[in-house]
């Protein structure tokens, strides 16, 4: 790499790619950080700022990623103990709380009310303006120094934004992952067969005390301030709302739903509030902190040896339950995939009954240990699936194992085990009622087709009265069939005969998502629609064309070569085709010399980014692989190019400057 070439520009715009990645916006519709790419990337910053000292900025990724801890976490004493919370389980002992302060204090006691965060308690030291250490609470008195990870979160200041600092400020925060990345991680680790985690709390908890800082930079952590401990500046801050308001201030992430509360009534409205809103959060909370304001009185009203007086965790009804399993049934997928359902003896949880829990898979059953018949911990959260947690293997009696049946449960197909994965399926997609009606669901929804008022119960009604068979139906319904149906009226049928009519023109990559091939979600559609020119291309690509185009992997590359080998999809596909549909390519402004060709690109660049240079050759209806393979025409090649050069000369494959490739466009 030559230091004259490498421009800032590109330096920040590598930079901002890197953030971007953590943050996950990067990748179209699609969460997942492939990680190699990442790491490339990261060493392609480090070198650039090796060789570039005053490129550095202080937000850049490589100055927030320390070195990996060795021999552990060293062990710090809180220069304040960081306390506890007392805990009210139901509004009486809520009320009890705020009414014992209202004796103690004559005049009106005004209270800020905070969400509970679900994350772990650290304290944060700035010394004249700079972060020197992150503590987690550890017993309260004694934690651990966990300050490379607590560094990468790309929200917390290392340095504030004040003139004036003060020369020592310790501030208390909550570290928290959101609910989206555990979810995309926890499955990564899972295809990976690494250990997974239970919960966000978890996630973030384990993620605090990696050793390997990258990763915790990569795991996005998050960050709430709920308090300062220390500060040695006066500023005149008698109250914690004025406090929280002069630490947004200055740089730090405070929560928005944070309240000033000024009577009993407004806190238990806060509490109805934020419980609804609880389900749609991007992070987890437990409950709502109640705190009184003012610090003289909190003063007054003072501490036992665990928690401050003047606070309350008012917690929400527990989430999970402890109920029975009754029986064990199994749903049919949408792609034909079994998956195992507890049948529960109905139990309440949070406030609603909850009869049914997934049980996953068989895997996940085995390392459980569940039975027909044994107590559970049932947990629910959000909009997912209730799931069964854990056994209470101190009630088991008189158990049964559970087992995947022989045939499928709908239709009586023998059900098939997907080799080196431990999902079944039933194989038949074209007959078995559950995967007939579910893959017209996810057509018709709207990510893909987007068909209008063609709900659950009218393709029940369509599929049970054989109106449809296939989602290629669809196109085909007639007003006068579709008037004979329950519940259809003159006006709803007009309607659907025009919802369907107008998604007659899909996008490329709307029309491959809608056809339900197996792990093609959105992105992975996008893709495709960006390195096949027409749809016949793409049926008849090979497994080994598709698993050399950047980030579809073997699993995916086998399902969509799979999926156009039945000869049903190919009718189906032909049918749309032959009712009107009339798919809508990408427009490509078609480069003679890149059009259909494949590209490898490697290294870094001076006039344009890689990325830049690739989205040119997909738009442009050229391909991108990640490796260098005897199919591959061009390798476009930067500075610092690693093995990918040495494999395209030793194969003779065509090798592109930045120079010549921009050049020949
Ligand atoms: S204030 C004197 N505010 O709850 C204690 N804590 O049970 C001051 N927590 O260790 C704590 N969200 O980890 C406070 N908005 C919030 C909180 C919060 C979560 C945690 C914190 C603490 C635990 C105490």
């Amino acid at each position: 790499m030559s230091e004259k070439k490498i421009t800032k520009k590109y330096y920040q715009s590598l930079k901002k790619k890197i953030q971007l990645f953590s943050q996950q916006y990067y990748t179209y519709d699609s969460p997942t950080i492939p990680d190699h790419e990442f790491d490339e990337l990261y060493r392609e910053l480090k070198l650039i700022e090796e060789k570039n000292p005053n490129f550095i900025e202080s937000d850049s990724p490589t100055q927030l990623i320390g070195s990996k801890v060795k021999g552990g976490f060293k062990k710090v004493k809180h220069s304040k103990p960081m306390m506890s919370l007392n805990n009210a389980a139901n509004i009486e002992e809520f009320k009890s709380f705020y009414n014992k302060i209202i004796i103690e204090v004559p005049k009106p006691v005004i209270m800020f009310a905070e969400p509970k965060f679900d994350g772990l308690a650290i304290s944060l030291t700035y010394e004249k303006g700079n972060l020197v250490s992150a503590v987690t609470r550890g017993d309260g008195n004694e934690g651990e120094d966990v300050t490379s990870n607590i560094r990468t979160i790309q929200k917390l200041p290392l340095k504030l934004l004040a003139r004036q600092v003060p020369n020592k400020l310790i501030v208390a925060a909550e570290v928290y992952s959101l609910i989206s990345d555990f979810q995309r991680i926890n499955d990564n680790l899972k295809k990976s067969q690494t250990k997974t985690f239970a919960n966000p709390r978890n996630f973030a908890a384990g993620t605090v005390r990696q050793q390997d800082p990258i990763i915790a930079f990569k795991r996005n952590l998050q960050i709430f301030i709920h308090g300062i401990i220390e500060i040695d500046q006066n500023l005149s801050l008698p109250t914690h709302s004025e406090s929280m308001l002069y630490l947004s201030k200055i740089g730090f992430q405070t929560c928005d739903l944070n309240k000033k509360i000024n009577d009993i009534n407004q806190a238990i409205d806060y509490f109805d509030k934020i419980s609804n809103k609880r389900d749609k959060l991007p992070y987890e909370i437990d409950g709502i902190v109640y705190k009184v304001d003012n610090y003289e009185l909190r003063e007054q009203i003072g501490y036992t040896s665990k928690a401050p007086k003047w606070s309350i965790a008012f917690k929400f009804p527990s989430q999970v339950s402890q109920t029975k399993i009754v029986d064990v049934t199994f749903q049919v997928g949408r792609t034909g995939v079994i998956t195992p359902v507890a049948e529960l003896k109905p139990v309440n949880i949070g406030g609603v009954t909850v009869s049914r829990a997934t049980l996953h898979n068989l895997d996940d059953i085995r390392k459980k240990d569940i039975r027909k018949n044994d107590y559970v911990y049932v947990k629910r959260a959000g909009d997912v699936i209730p799931e069964v947690e854990k056994v209470n293997l101190s009630k088991r009696d008189k158990t049964t194992k559970i087992s995947i049946p022989k045939v499928c449960p709908a239709c009586g197909e023998v059900i098939i085990k997907i080799s080196n994965q431990s999902i079944y399926k039933c194989p038949n997609e074209l007959t078995c009622r559950p995967q007939i009606i579910q893959s017209i669901d996810h057509f018709a929804s709207r990510k893909a087709m987007n068909i209008t008022g063609l709900g659950d119960s009218i393709i029940i009604s369509l599929v049970d009265s054989n109106l449809i068979n296939d989602y290629s139906d669809l196109y085909y319904l007639s007003y006068d069939s579709l008037i004979l149906l329950d519940r259809m009226a003159k006006v709803s049928v007009n309607n659907l005969i025009a919802s369907i009519d107008k998604s007659k023109k899909p996008n490329f990559d709307k029309f491959i998502y809608s056809l339900g091939i197996r792990e093609v979600g959105l992105s992975t559609a996008r893709i495709l629609s960006q390195n096949f020119r027409t749809m016949d291309e793409l049926i008849s690509a090979k497994r080994e064309s598709l698993e050399s185009i950047k980030d579809i992997g073997p699993i995916v590359a086998d399902n969509i070569t799979s999926f156009f080998s039945v000869s049903s999809n190919i009718e189906k596909i032909k049918k749309l085709v032959s009712s009107g549909i009339e798919i809508i390519y990408p427009k490509l402004s078609s480069n003679e010399f890149i059009s259909s060709k494949s590209f490898v690109v490697t290294g870094s660049f001076n006039k344009i980014s890689r990325n830049e240079i690739e989205e040119i050759i997909l738009s442009n209806g050229g391909k991108v692989s990640s490796s260098v393979s005897g199919k591959t025409e061009y390798l476009i090649c930067g500075d610092q190019p690693g093995s990918k050069l040495n494999k395209a000369k030793k194969i003779g494959t065509t090798i592109l400057t930045e120079e010549k490739f921009l050049k020949l466009l």
